[in-house]
């Protein structure tokens, strides 16, 4: 068995035999003298091959062999600071290839050039590489800093079932076709929001599960078809009591994880600030540039594009870059109009304020009283740059919301060493949707409206506000919850709410409405993206770096390559004709 960490040896243990095991990381040959890095999981200690029998050996090396490596710990020579073994090296008795390694798709370094899709391809391979290993040993952490926190404050792990049945309210479901019951299919959980509510009838009070879930949508860097929550649920709750326990977990997890301590209780905004303020409801808090609305400066605005945006379901709006107007070219700005158009917004005005005057953009435009109004009540100074964006309620918050984005990205505004952590509370309960032609629940149909709205489930859909709440770090959802419906009365109401037949309730849910028949405590819950969060404490990006064997974004994986084409004699047996 392998005792020793490569990583582990030091000065002190000059004089020592050691046996190692690891993976041949690099190799010089200075002709009778070979140095080898040997890797392992803990990290790379030098090995020296002095003349005789094992030089023979490790002038022969291979890049990736697998080895066996004995002899005497020494003080190296030159020393490297770089490496935390680096004062100290192994003076080899014996080398032994237990396995050599074929040419390598790619070089196993932490600066490599690789395509994407090659190292998704040989994954073991990209494992290797300090990046992916050390943001899966994260990984663990957090699993496990969360498993022992959860455990301590009286949470009971339950797995709940992967074969479930489908209920599609939300994502779309991924299928398993059943082989006994020829023409049914099972569905793989999108999470088990049912099942942990279940639970809480069944009296066990407080659950947690590590839950993979499922979701066949549309991928993104931040999306996978198959992830992993940190799922809880708590009985005889309200709002606070689980906001309270979760921020307590979060800070637990950050500390135990990167030594940070993240100061509680967590800012709270609610959903409409969120939107009215940064036109998302994850804003990014790690830099300000707040939307500001200025239609009450514009009422009788000459410029046309305001004049038609004065209507009550209309918007103006603006961001302000302070003192950036230098950075914004022409050519900068009409690519900055171009992005904000795919937002369905029109164009993006602009003004710059230069020297105690406004010019270029709309300057022309702006009346003496709208500059005075201007300065004054968006405080100008010097250098400022304002981006306008008016137009549909609906579509210009998140226009301008994803333009400051852009832009605090763009301008270096971000501090990437922050963490900026906030709740988002009191969501809408219903979005309309264009495509169904009805409402639909924006967290799920289970989510508790607002006490003062439960009156609007059926009456005014589109200002009834739930009990809902998101955890929310450096612009990403890392989590969400509710207080849940225990009360049948109101659960059948919600499904009313969003036209659910009589027979559709019965048919997807009975078995949930029958149980809520049966003394349901009050409860509620929530789920951590553990994906998510890992990626956050290992600052990337790209959610395929935080998973072992992650999907593509079009939801295959390249190294097993699957979905696949499966046998004619296996869909014979589950009575499937695939007809393309
Ligand atoms: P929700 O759908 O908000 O809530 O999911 C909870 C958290 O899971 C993460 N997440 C994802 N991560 C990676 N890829 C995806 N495709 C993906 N989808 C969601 C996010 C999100 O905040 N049952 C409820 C929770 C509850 O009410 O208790 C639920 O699933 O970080």
């Amino acid at each position: 068995m392998k005792e020793i960490k490569n990583n582990s040896l030091r000065a002190s243990d000059v004089s020592r035999t050691v046996t190692l095991y690891g993976w041949v990381q690099k190799k010089r040959d200075l002709g009778g003298v070979c140095f080898i890095d040997l890797r392992d999981r803990s990290g790379i200690v030098q090995l020296v091959a002095r003349g005789g029998e094992v030089y023979e050996v490790a002038s022969g090396l291979k890049s990736e062999s697998v080895l066996k490596a004995e002899g005497t710990v020494v003080m190296r020579e030159s020393k490297n600071p770089n490496l935390d073994t680096g004062d100290i090296e192994v003076e080899l008795s014996s080398l032994e290839v237990l396995n050599s390694s074929r040419d390598l798709p790619f070089e196993i370094t932490d600066d490599t050039t690789a395509l994407e899709d090659t190292r998704l391809k040989y994954r073991y391979l990209d494992i290797r590489r300090n990046e992916i290993k050390n943001n899966l040993i994260t990984r663990h952490k957090i699993m496990m800093a969360a498993r022992n926190f959860l455990d301590q404050e009286d949470f009971i792990e339950i797995e709940t079932p992967i074969l479930c049945k489908s209920t599609p309210e939300g994502a779309r479901d991924y299928l398993v076709p059943s082989r006994v019951n020829k023409g049914k299919f099972y569905a793989l959980p999108q999470s088990p929001q049912l099942f942990k509510q279940l639970l809480m009838v069944g009296g066990m009070e407080r659950y947690f599960q590590i839950a993979k879930c499922f979701r066949d949508e549309d991928l993104r860097s931040d999306r996978q078809p198959e992830f992993t929550q940190i799922d809880m649920e708590m009985s005889f709750v309200d709002e606070e009591d689980i906001m309270g326990l979760t921020e307590k977990l979060i800070a637990h997890i950050f500390k135990e994880v990167k030594g940070l301590d993240i100061s509680l209780p967590l800012c709270r905004m609610k959903y409409d600030d969120a939107i009215r303020y940064y036109g998302s409801d994850k804003p990014d808090l790690r830099f300000g540039m707040k939307i500001m609305d200025v239609k009450d400066i514009f009422k009788h605005s000459e410029f046309q594009v305001f004049q038609n945006a004065l209507g009550d379901d209309y918007r103006i709006l603006c961001i302000k870059a302070d003192g950036k107007s230098e950075e914004f070219s022409r050519k900068k700005i009409d690519l900055l109009t171009d992005f904000i158009k795919t937002y369905k917004v029109k164009g993006l005005p602009y003004v710059k304020y230069e020297n105690k005057e406004f010019t270029s953009g709309i300057s022309k435009f702006l009346s003496d009283d709208e500059k005075k109004k201007l300065i004054e009540e968006l405080q100008l100074q010097d250098h400022d740059i304002l981006f306008f964006a008016c137009d549909h309620k609906n579509v210009v918050y998140t226009a301008l919301g994803a333009l400051r984005l852009k832009l605090g990205k763009d301008l270096g505004l971000i501090d990437e060493n922050k963490y900026e952590l906030l709740w988002v509370t009191e969501f809408l309960s219903f979005e309309w949707s264009e495509e169904e032609g009805r409402y639909l629940a924006c967290h799920h149909p289970f989510t508790a409206p607002l006490e003062r709205d439960v009156d609007k489930l059926l009456t005014d859909k589109a200002h009834c506000y739930s009990r809902a709440y998101d955890i929310v770090i450096n612009g990403y959802e890392a989590g969400g919850g509710s207080i849940r419906i225990h009360d049948e009365k109101v659960q059948e109401k919600m499904f009313q709410a969003l036209e659910l037949s009589e027979e559709d309730i019965h048919e997807k849910f009975g078995f949930f409405v029958e149980a809520l028949k049966y003394g349901t405590p009050p409860h509620g819950g929530l789920a951590l993206g553990l994906d998510r969060l890992t990626m956050l404490l290992t600052g990337t990006d790209n959610i395929r770096d935080v998973i072992a064997f992650p999907k593509t974004t079009s939801a295959s994986d390249l190294m097993s390559e699957c979905p696949n084409i499966v046998s004619k004699k296996q869909l014979e047996e589950l009575s499937i004709t695939v007809t393309e």
